[in-house]
């Protein structure tokens, strides 16, 4: 496996490497399982696998957990090894952006329409999505790859990068693979390590709290008014746990559904003490 550190030194390692298919695993590091699924399912599907590592400034606001945000390259290298990957990505804000210190302002960035960052995470995370859009697209025209694997984790994350590869024709599949959680149900995600150990058990009440819902649902409850009753009054149980949304949208176009059709994306943002955690369950009609 190679580590790189550079635009430059990553196009010659791919050049080099002949002309079979690429996949991109694009990350922010402090890899767990969730991460090494995406890279396995690109190992399985593509000849050459792209792990890249970058904590990306832009995609920060201010206030936010930038400074603190766990950085394990070492770490990350040897669990991309293990799991397959031909390539680590890890370039500088300077190397990728040109400066150490990006602002949105001085950069071409990549917009997601209006309606899709209105909501959810885009609420209270302004300038999020541009960041994460545009530095998605720089990773896509360096690597170049067949394929690119995102986590529906990300559930905002994951239908804004569909529709920009659809908007800019972008020669690229984007994959999107399953949630992967912790034994207890709590989705597995870099910052659940700032949790402590109240907080930690306090925090499967986001899976619960949409497991139950899926109940209903699968009981025949299809109003959102009533499925976001049941996920918030079950996120009261634990007062620790302080909602920031939870809401019902259309999982492509991201739009409110005031009830399930044919299927809908359930989901939370919640405070668990100062940590800020996301979730959801896709419900559809069989
Ligand atoms: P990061 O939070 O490191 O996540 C990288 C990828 O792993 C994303 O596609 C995310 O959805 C996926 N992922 C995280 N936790 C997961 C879980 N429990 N199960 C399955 N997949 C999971 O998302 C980002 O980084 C950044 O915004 C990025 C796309 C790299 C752009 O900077």
């Amino acid at each position: 496996m190679r580590l790189l550190h550079t635009a430059e030194g990553l196009r010659c390692c791919l050049a080099q490497g002949g002309t079979g298919s690429v996949g991109l695993v694009p990350t922010m590091g402090a890899l767990h399982a969730g991460h090494l699924s995406l890279i396995d399912r690109a190992r399985r599907e593509t000849d050459r696998v792209v792990v890249s590592i970058f904590v990306n400034p832009l995609q920060f606001g201010p206030g936010e957990d930038l400074d603190r945000y766990p950085q394990t390259l070492e770490q990350d290298c040897d669990r991309c090894n293990a799991a397959g990957a031909d390539i680590v990505f890890a370039p500088t804000p300077r190397s990728l952006y040109g400066t150490p210190h990006p602002a949105a302002a001085d950069l071409t960035q990549v917009t997601p329409p209006a309606a899709m960052i209105a909501g959810l995470c885009g609420q209270s995370r302004p300038g999020h999505f541009q960041g994460v859009a545009t530095v998605v697209t720089k990773l896509l025209n360096l690597v170049q790859p067949s394929r690119a694997y995102f986590g529906r984790k990300d559930a905002q994350q994951l239908a804004i990068l569909k529709r920009l590869v659809q908007d800019l024709n972008l020669p690229v599949q984007i994959v999107d693979c399953p949630i992967v959680r912790e034994a207890d149900g709590l989705a597995l995600s870099s910052r659940n390590r700032y949790l402590g150990p109240a907080e930690r058990a306090q925090a499967t009440i986001l899976y619960q709290s949409l497991s139950a819902a899926e109940t209903a649902f699968q009981a025949g409850v299809r109003l959102s008014s009533e499925l976001v009753a049941i996920v918030k009054s079950g996120l009261a149980t634990t007062p620790a746990a302080q909602p920031e949304y939870v809401a019902l949208v259309h999982p492509d176009s991201l739009e409110p559904l005031e009830e399930i059709r044919t299927m809908g994306l359930l989901a939370i943002a919640a405070r668990v003490g100062t940590t800020r955690l996301i979730d959801n369950i896709c419900l559809r009609s069989r």
